[in-house]
């Protein structure tokens, strides 16, 4: 079997392009039972139209990458079923990744998303929590619809996502108040659980609920979730080293915003833990209660660049994927889609954008 970490496919885009015109249908259907003005708010999260409700003449601008809405149909793929069977997955996955940015958004404080304003930025905070609450109606309304005998099932593994998910929420902003250095300092392994559960957890939920509705047997949904968890721990390694080295004309988010505000992601933390005198004037530039400004982002950036910072959070990232693997091994999968998977691990912690 090729390995998750490493296997080199040059068609992920093909895959992501097969799953996305198999999902958008759906989605598309349970954003027009909307309200015009949370409708609207909806669209604009989705990148299908403007501020202004008018649709993009370039339909992928402004898009996601569609990651849980591939996992959770390649999910069904690989255990034998047919994509068709994990839309409803794949549905209330992308909804609840678009409320939960929503909601982050504000909670970040972040201006900027996919290369255009976020949605409270373009229309306010309130309209934009409202938003977010529709987004989130939907996606548990989305389970529920799965086929009746899968349906009580799907809510729970819903359920159990959004607390997870909500969990690590609080952890990520807990982290912020906790000290740089010292017994209260936040240790990567922290890290590695608040990432499981705030992204991990859903990219679990994709997996999982894709092989259950495709026919998975309990083992296969356990498995797979577990395997979604730990890409999702290697998604978010990859959006913390992006946040630090990104391009932003690909990111679409200004880079150093994590720094700015002082969140202790992992490449941070893994700088920090390796000690030395870049470590000590990186702690020592953090250690004050202010935001930083444009040249102690600079700084700050050169120093956890020169400890290692984004290769050693990396090679957690190659870990977790390797251990993605480790979880789906056991199992007889259609080999397409276990190539097709392991592209698309790959692509979780090769990505630019
Ligand atoms: C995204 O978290 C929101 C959740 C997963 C709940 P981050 O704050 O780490 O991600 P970006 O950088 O804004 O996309
Ligand atoms: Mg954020
Ligand atoms: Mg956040």
């Amino acid at each position: 079997m090729n390995s998750l970490s490493t296997v080199q496919d040059g068609s992920i885009g093909e895959v992501i392009d097969r799953c996305r015109r198999l999902v958008h249908p759906a989605l598309r259907a349970v954003a027009d039972q909307l309200h015009p003005q949370t409708g609207l708010m909806v669209r604009y999260s989705f990148g299908w139209c403007g501020a202004d409700g008018i649709p993009h003449p370039d339909a992928r601008e402004g898009t996601g990458k569609g990651v849980r809405q591939v996992l959770a149909i390649l999910s069904a793929e690989a255990v034998g079923g047919c994509g068709r069977d994990a839309v409803p997955a794949a549905v209330a996955a992308e909804l609840v990744h678009a409320f939960s940015l929503v909601h982050d958004d504000i909670m970040d404080d972040d201006e900027q998303r996919r290369h255009r304003p976020t949605v409270w930025k373009a229309y306010g905070i309130g309209p934009a929590v409202l938003a977010g609450d529709v987004l989130l109606t939907l996606a548990v309304e989305t389970a529920a619809l799965s086929p009746t005998d899968r349906s009580p099932q799907a809510l729970r593994l819903l359920c159990g996502c959004l607390r997870a998910l909500m969990h690590g929420q609080a952890e990520d902003m807990m982290f912020e108040e906790r000290p740089w250095r010292g017994p209260g300092a936040v240790t990567a392994a922290e890290y590695r659980t608040m990432a499981m559960n705030k992204t991990g957890a859903l990219l679990g939920f994709s997996a999982g609920l894709g092989a259950l509705l495709a026919g998975g047997t309990p083992q296969h949904v356990k498995a797979f979730d577990a395997a979604g968890r730990e890409m999702g721990l290697a998604f978010q390694i990859m959006d913390d080293v992006l946040g630090i080295r990104g391009e932003p004309v690909r990111t679409g988010k200004p880079v150093g915003s994590d720094l700015r505000r002082r969140k202790k992601s992992l490449p941070v933390l893994k700088a920090l833990e390796r000690g030395g005198s870049s470590a000590r004037r990186l702690a020592d530039l953090f250690a004050g209660q202010e935001s930083l400004d444009d040249a102690q982002v600079a700084q700050a950036t050169e120093l956890i660049e020169s400890a290692g910072g984004p290769a050693l959070a990396l090679g957690e990232g190659h870990a977790a994927l390797a251990r993605a693997e480790e979880a789906l091994a056991p199992f007889s999968l259609r080999p397409r889609a276990r190539r097709e998977l392991a592209a698309l691990a790959h692509y979780l912690i090769e990505r630019v954008r």
